[in-house]
């Protein structure tokens, strides 16, 4: 049973990179009539670089956990969006509180290491999918702390995108402030 302290006004989808958080919230947030966020192009607008890969390039990995954590901080008052987040936002726990605050619900978008291979398809864009193994190693660890920040988790191998938005939507939609 969902326990929140207030009724959510904001969607965070978390999940390992290629889970389907970008789809699955310009699916979402139509229904809802509210918008979808991608926290990532956030931080490559602030970057003034053209994409996530170039920022890793040109600064490195801190330099973008870093542009990160400013953008979940500046979306922690939004209200009617849906958040797709990237893979490694509950690196810091401090983004998922920012990204909480203020009724934010959060939807773990479970995703098996086979179905994310399949999906991911060219890893070029994905830094820290360079290759398979240490994507795997990178996921492993990773589980457990998804588990742990999610409020809500849907399990996404063998299901559409639209099945899953509709999951979501099953679960979430009782408990919403609309
Ligand atoms: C990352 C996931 C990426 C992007 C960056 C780092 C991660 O987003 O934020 O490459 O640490 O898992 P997606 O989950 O949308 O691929």
């Amino acid at each position: 049973m969902l326990s929140l302290m207030s009724q959510p006004n904001k969607i965070i989808l978390i999940g390992f990179m290629a889970s389907g958080k970008s789809a699955i919230a310009q699916l979402l947030a139509p229904q809802l009539g509210w918008n979808a966020h991608h926290l990532d192009d956030d931080i490559v607008s602030k970057s003034g670089l053209q994409s996530v890969a170039a920022i890793f390039k040109e600064h490195g990995e801190g330099f973008f956990r870093d542009l990160e954590s400013s953008v979940a901080l500046s979306l922690q008052d939004a209200q009617r969006v849906v958040i797709a987040t990237g893979g490694g936002i509950i690196t810091r726990a401090s983004n998922m509180d920012a990204l909480k605050s203020n009724g934010g619900i959060v939807v773990y978008l479970r995703t098996s290491f086979e179905t994310i291979t399949q999906r991911a398809g060219d890893t070029s864009s994905r830094p820290l999918f360079s290759d398979k193994a240490s994507a795997l190693q990178l996921y492993m660890k990773r589980l457990p702390i998804y588990e742990s920040f999610a409020d809500i988790i849907v399990d996404t191998d063998d299901r559409s995108e639209e099945e899953v938005c509709a999951e979501v939507l099953r679960l979430v939609e009782p408990t919403l402030c609309r």
